[in-house]
């Protein structure tokens, strides 16, 4: 086991850096996932922690040792990719013990390690199975074992659910996690998917444009983002456009476009008369609430059924259509098709300068 640090690296392809100065720690034990839209260098990243591709600047190091310079098989990896096929002219059993046969593990060393895979992946039952005759979600559980098999330092995962359906994919999830604790392998996953991000990192580091734009806990990601962009890539965001009309005493007054006034803690780096984005999560607008620092008449325009909660389509000021994800009180409060007010607190509302990019 291992930390991972990366410092101020760099890849360049011709002209274009497409990993731009990343800086990031992975510590002992920890499971990373590196999250962000297609393209923004994810993979490059895990490639060049890999060892398949070299940095062009910076150092990658592997507890102390620099490794820039070391191949992939010496740099004792375990590695699962979503095109990362097992061998399919061998068993189960046969692809788990590859890496161990590889590393001249003897044989009754090899045999117990086999069997203790199996049993991690609750698998026993198929070890003479070919891969052709496993499920996806079987296939993936058997990568996994071939990579964890033969004790790797750090694990490296580019998208492994990624071929899988919903509801197996969230399986395999929470499978991965339980062995991933279990194992406590230094782990770094990569993603573009927000909730599996969300459901499997100790830290998410949200990559864009080959940059990281930021890195934390699920939670600090989801209630304090640092930009428009992560509110916007991190859940559900409802966005209003305005214009910053007072500050004063800490606190912003933005007119939105169709003329109604909300109030929010004062943005950073905002004067008065500037363009903002107001940020409002859909769990933190309250259906027929007058009584919170913010109201606004909005208008129901439609609802959806989610089992688990309901999503009520507004229009707001007759301009931005926004959703609230109604509790039990919400619901109550519904009128059957016409206008409602719509409260929110002050606290709920972020608040970003316009002109920030948000992919
Ligand atoms: N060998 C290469 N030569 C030139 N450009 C490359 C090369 N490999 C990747 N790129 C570019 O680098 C950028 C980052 O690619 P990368 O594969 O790291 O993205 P990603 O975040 O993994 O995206 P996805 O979610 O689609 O897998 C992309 O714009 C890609 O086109
Ligand atoms: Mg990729």
């Amino acid at each position: 086991m291992t930390n991972v640090t990366l410092d101020k690296v760099v890849k360049r392809y011709g002209q274009i850096d497409v990993v731009r100065g990343v800086d990031l720690t992975i510590e002992e034990g920890e499971l990373v996932v590196l999250l962000g839209p297609s393209g923004c260098g994810k993979t490059t990243t895990l490639r060049m922690i890999a060892g398949f591709i070299e940095p062009s600047t910076g150092e990658i190091r592997m507890g102390v040792e620099v490794v820039n310079r070391k191949p992939p098989r010496l740099r004792n990896l375990g590695m699962v990719f979503q095109d990362y096929a097992l061998f399919p002219n061998m068993t189960v059993a046969g692809n788990i013990a590859f890496g161990l046969e590889e590393r001249r593990a003897p044989a009754a060393q090899r045999a117990a390690r086999v069997e203790a895979m199996l049993a991690m992946i609750r698998m026993e039952h198929l070890a003479g199975r070919y891969p052709s005759e496993l499920s996806g979600g079987q296939q993936q559980r058997v990568a996994l074992a071939r990579a964890l098999a033969y004790e790797p330092a750090v694990l490296l995962m580019d998208e492994p659910l990624g071929a899988l359906d919903q509801k197996l994919r969230e399986e395999m999830q929470r499978e991965f996690a339980r062995i991933q604790r279990s194992v406590g392998i230094t782990t770094i996953f990569v993603t573009h998917d927000q909730q599996e991000a969300m459901m499997l990192a100790d830290r998410i580091v949200v990559m864009n444009g080959g940059v990281i734009e930021q890195a934390g806990t699920a939670e600090a990601l989801y209630h304090r983002p640092a930009s428009l962009f992560i509110a916007d890539f991190i859940g559900r965001s409802n966005k209003f456009q305005g214009v910053v009309e007072r500050l004063e005493g800490g606190e912003a007054q933005i007119r939105l476009g169709g003329g109604c006034l909300i109030r929010t803690a004062a943005p950073a780096g905002v004067a008065a008369k500037a363009k903002v984005t107001c940020v409002v999560r859909p769990e933190n607008l309250h259906a027929g609430r007058a009584d919170l620092d913010n109201a606004v008449e909005a208008r129901v325009l439609r609802r959806s059924f989610l089992g688990d909660s309901v999503d009520i389509m507004l229009e707001l000021d007759g301009q931005e259509e926004i959703i609230l994800k109604a509790g039990r009180a919400d619901l109550a409060n519904l009128p059957e098709n016409g206008r409602l007010m719509l409260g929110f607190a002050r606290r709920d509302v972020a608040c970003f300068p316009a002109s920030e990019r948000t992919s």
